[in-house]
């Protein structure tokens, strides 16, 4: 059976190089140049605005496309330009699909709150289903970038913090984009971006420098692209950041070296937004000409939007720069991807007149939307048991969110369909007796940010008043407040991430009426809270949650659902903290809030320990953990497992989800470990009162790590394990495993 299906394959390869190697000898050089561009009619592509994107689609020049918009025809029309050209060679017609095509889900960061691969997987699969009906064949995600800094805005687009579960997700999402089989007709090739690094970059500005160990590159920051390239994702982005010093998309040991000769990278490599050009200002690149040369020798095959491969290859090629070997080698990959898709037997492949309108916001997608949207939510604070509320309390809904559909979506969610967003108040009035409204604020006083949202005080303290008079005529205030979409997402660097000052003063009113307040966060990263967690008895980060927004919120305040998110990033106390992670190094002079001593790691003015830490996350029920139960506690040799056990108990009133954490921590080792390193967890779902047993897997896997020779392997000896409800609140046993 083995031996047919490996015998198949075998055909099969032979046959997709046969076609690729007769296609390519029939190629010039020129039509294979335009395979290693992509162009886009939304923007300017680069200086070298010659033709119009799509005449360049039609005389062939350019080979691929980002970016088409209208309807699923229209962009069929211009699909087809590629019949128009000799050798009739199908498009990659890409686009940005981060969190769903037109049924929007949570955002990213949001989505990994949920830490259910199953259902972020289904997310997936679904923005493919929507997307491939409409015609486009390549998305450019999973963006799986560590973050350990909210001041950056593109931390709205991945999972977090930590490389282990970054991992989980990374391979879930392509293998939902991608489905079975690539050549399916909903399969939509991945791109993994943005390599490498990006999250790293220095002080959370955008397009920053990166710098760091190699340590710390493979321990940390490498995995998750590591997991999505061995899930088979087809294609990887570069970023814009350096990477020891040389610009990512000019960096051979990170798109040759490693990508491709360490980790097996099949598919094809495509620049971030104009990054050839941008070798100029990096200062590895004199002119265009050189910044092609540099990015093509590094392992760069297609050229996003800068022209440059297309202007001056050519030239390079004939003057003899650069040996026809890397065109042929760059433009094999892009062909061969696009065989995999399937798209030479069908360039339109997923397009069937009418399909879009029965798939698109079919009412199956939209409740996996709102299964997300619950599930992303994470309850940070529940004084006295504030939430759920009654669904006959009379509710003052206060807030500059409450109407409005497209804060609900994001930056990156420029295709969702407005009309089709739940808002927040319509979602109240379907679950609660009596929803009264009041807006209560601007969203921003800043004048820093007066472009993105104006302030009038006068008009202000007017509607501060009208809301605190709704508040007196209520049960409960809910308050909507928090970051407004503009605020996260590419090129939106904050250093004050706190709560406007105008909506801290609302805050600050309504509760004084001693009512009930809670507190909805909308935001796309991690806020500092500290100066408002008193003004508020519950509060739940909501992120942006995307089209089914007001149900899912009105699910989770009724307890219709009880909230089970647990967060993936820290939340800071100050920005000063920044950046703060939870799987840190010990130090030589470790510190913990609370000891004492004057000459240990800690700062003068600020705790050391986050407002909330990674993993954290309530229910409106309450669950005790036992003790941990190790099945050896010495284990000899490699091959061996141990389990680590627990038993964990709903101690509340309410049926709820909790993830059940596990972490490992290496005392004595060749190189400096963290304090803690997630290494698996498990969800349960508890009935009030009930117990389960939750039993892990241990083998030395969980243990391994990149030593200073980058040689990645465990070492013997002592080790900690921990078990928790949080990366900070956990129960401890230890093992001794020898080699
Ligand atoms: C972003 C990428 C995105 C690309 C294409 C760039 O500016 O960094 O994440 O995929 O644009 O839109």
């Amino acid at each position: 059976m083995t031996a047919s299906i490996s015998s198949l394959n075998k055909k099969k390869h032979k046959e997709k190089e046969y076609f690729i190697s007769s296609l390519m000898a029939r190629m010039t050089l020129k039509e294979k140049i335009a395979q290693l561009n992509l162009v886009t009619p939304t923007a300017g592509t680069g200086p070298f605005k010659t033709k119009r994107a799509l005449e360049k689609l039609k005389d062939g020049t350019a080979g691929n496309v980002l970016s088409l918009r209208g309807t699923a025809e229209s962009i069929r029309e211009k699909e087809a330009f590629a019949e128009q050209t000799r050798l009739k060679i199908p498009m990659l017609s890409a686009l940005d699909i981060i969190h769903g095509y037109k049924t929007v889900f949570p955002i990213p960061l949001g989505l990994s709150c949920t830490w259910d691969s199953v259902l972020i997987k289904k997310t997936a699969r679904i923005a493919a289903i929507e997307a491939t009906a409409i015609g486009y064949n390549n998305t450019y995600s999973p963006m799986v970038d560590i973050t350990r800094d909210p001041r950056w805005g593109r931390v709205m687009e991945g999972s977090g913090e930590d490389p282990y579960l970054g991992s989980v997700i990374a391979r879930a999402m392509v293998k939902g984009y991608q489905g079975e089989n690539l050549d399916a007709s909903t399969s939509l090739l991945a791109c993994v971006k943005h390599f490498g690094m990006y999250g790293a970059i220095e002080a959370g500005r955008d397009y920053n420098t990166t710098d760091m160990s190699r340590v710390t590159m493979y321990n940390v920051y490498l995995p998750p692209y590591k997991a999505a390239v061995e899930a088979g994702a087809g294609s990887v982005m570069t970023s814009f950041n350096d990477v020891e010093g040389i610009p990512s998309t000019a960096n051979k040991w990170l798109l040759t070296d490693l990508l491709r000769n360490q980790w097996g990278f099949k598919g094809f490599m495509v620049t971030d937004y104009n990054a050839v050009q941008e070798l100029i200002p990096h200062g590895v690149a004199a002119d265009y000409e050189e910044a092609a040369e540099k990015a093509i020798k590094a392992g760069t095959d297609m050229d996003m939007a800068s022209e440059c491969y297309s202007m001056f290859m050519e030239k390079l090629v004939t003057e003899g720069h650069i040996d026809t070997s890397y065109i042929n080698r760059a433009c094999r990959r892009v062909l061969e991807v696009k065989y995999d898709l399937g798209l030479f037997n069908d360039p339109y492949k997923g397009y069937q007149k009418g399909l879009a309108e029965r798939v698109i916001l079919s009412k199956e997608h939209k409740a996996v939307a709102r299964e997300a949207t619950q599930r992303a939510m994470v309850l940070l604070k529940n004084e006295r048991q504030t939430l759920p509320l009654r669904p006959d309390s009379r509710v003052a809904l206060i807030g500059p969110f409450l109407d409005n559909k497209a804060e609900m979506l994001s930056m990156w969610s420029p295709d969702g369909v407005i009309d089709s967003v739940v808002s927040i108040v319509a979602g109240m009035k379907k679950q609660f007796r009596e929803v009264k409204t009041a807006v209560g604020t601007y969203m921003n006083d800043d004048p820093a940010l007066k472009s993105f949202e104006p302030f009038d005080s006068a008009q202000q303290a007017k509607m501060i008043a009208e809301a605190v008079e709704l508040a007196h005529q209520s049960d409960v205030v809910v308050a909507v407040l928090g970051e407004s979409r503009w605020l996260s997402g590419e090129a939106r660097s904050m250093t004050k991430i706190s709560m406007p000052a105008c909506q801290k003063e609302l805050l600050k009113a309504l509760k004084k009426t001693g009512k009930p307040v809670i507190l909805v966060l909308l935001s796309g990263r991690p806020m500092v809270l500290t100066d408002i967690i008193p003004h508020a008895d519950a509060i739940i980060a909501a992120w942006r949650p995307g089209t089914m927004a007001g149900d899912a919120i009105a699910d989770v305040l009724s307890g219709k659902y009880n909230p089970s998110g647990k967060l993936t990033m820290t939340f800071p106390r100050s920005v000063g903290q920044i950046p703060i992670y939870y799987n840190h190094k010990n130090t030589g002079r470790p510190f913990k809030d609370g000891d004492r001593g004057q000459f240990k790691s800690k700062y003068l003015d600020e705790m050391n320990s986050p407002l909330f830490p990674f993993g954290y996350g309530l229910s409106y029920t309450t669950f005790r953990y036992g003790d941990i139960v190790l099945s050896d506690t010495i284990v000899n040799g490699a091959k061996k497992h141990i389990t680590a056990s627990i038993s964990v108990t709903n101690t509340g009133k309410y049926s709820g989800e909790e993830t059940v954490q596990l972490y490992i921590n290496d005392p004595v080792a060749s190189i400096t470990r963290p304090v803690k390193e997630l290494k698996d967890y498990q969800k349960v779902m508890l009935a009030p009162g009930e117990t389960k047993k939750i039993t892990f897997n241990i083998t030395p896997e969980a243990l391994k790590f990149y030593n200073h020779h980058l040689v990645y392997d465990w070492e013997p000896g002592l080790f900690n394990l921990y078990i928790g409800t949080n990366s900070d609140d956990v129960k401890e046993a230890h093992f001794v495993w020898n080699k």
